[in-house]
């Protein structure tokens, strides 16, 4: 079925809150000139390949083969493939394929929740970071489930989610891991990362109605511009479907 504008639209939407913090942080960082990037499983380029087009060098490194691929394809047609630079490889062994100390900003999202130990994972990407450098983490809030369940009449798993103690949620190895923000602040803390902003990300994108959507053209302008207000607002936050974390090595 193709994607109806608001589906396509709403990829930009969903990311927005994520972008702003990252241009903040490249804006801070403007004198010095083009950036080393890290994305730690970066798929297939959704975030390095517009880093890439801002004029950074940026590396991916992901245990995908496909998703590799894709990500070739995807450098190749915005004319960067000299910017993207592809590493098949695990964050749990990060170090065998980047050199401790050589990154200024690394991307860490949507990965928690796969890999096998978040804690050795982000002890990794912190061990890959320079002196000053930044990491973006973004990953899934485990309040979310709660919400998205309940709103499609799912009312046990929602009740079940409340309290599952391993945080994890779907089925058998395709179950992905859900952190509450204390969870996340507390990983980036042991390995010695201080924690300088955090943002829900997606608060309502996921639970508006799509014809709402596609009927006003200048909804999808006014969510987004709602989805950055309410990023930084606590109670917000707790209800967000993902959380997002700035944490910079001392
Ligand atoms: C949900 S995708 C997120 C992709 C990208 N970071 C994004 O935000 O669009 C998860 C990615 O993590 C990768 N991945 C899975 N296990 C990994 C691991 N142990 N180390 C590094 N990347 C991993 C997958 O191959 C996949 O590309």
């Amino acid at each position: 079925m193709p994607d109806s504008p608001s589906s396509r639209h709403r990829i930009s939407v969903r990311t927005a809150v994520v972008w702003a913090a990252l241009q903040a942080e490249l804006d801070s960082r403007a004198a010095d000139g083009p950036l080393a990037v890290l994305d730690a499983g970066g798929g297939t380029g959704g975030f390095a390949v517009p880093l890439a087009q801002l004029g950074h060098q940026v590396t991916v490194v992901d245990p995908s083969p496909d998703s590799l691929a894709a990500l070739g394809r995807r450098a190749a047609e915005a004319g960067v493939c000299d910017w993207v630079h592809a590493r098949q490889g695990d964050l749990a062994t990060l170090s065998e394929v980047v050199a401790p100390g050589s990154c200024d900003l690394v991307l860490c999202h949507s990965v928690l929740e796969v890999v096998e130990d978040p804690a050795a994972a982000l002890g990794q990407a912190a061990a890959a970071m320079r002196a000053g450098g930044c990491i973006s983490v973004l990953a899934a809030n485990r309040t979310a489930v709660v919400f998205s369940r309940a709103l499609v009449g799912h009312f046990t798993e929602a009740r079940h989610a409340l309290d599952d103690p391993a945080g994890r949620w779907g089925a058998g190895d395709g179950a992905v891991r859900r952190f509450a923000l204390a969870d996340l602040t507390a990983l980036l803390d042991e390995v010695g990362l201080v924690v300088e902003a955090v943002h829900g990300v997606r608060t309502f994108t996921e639970l508006v109605a799509g014809h709402l959507l596609d009927s006003d053209p200048a909804a999808l302008a006014h969510l987004a511009e709602l989805e950055l207000a309410v990023a930084d607002r606590p109670a917000f936050r707790e209800v967000a479907t993902q959380l997002h974390v700035l944490a910079r090595r001392p």
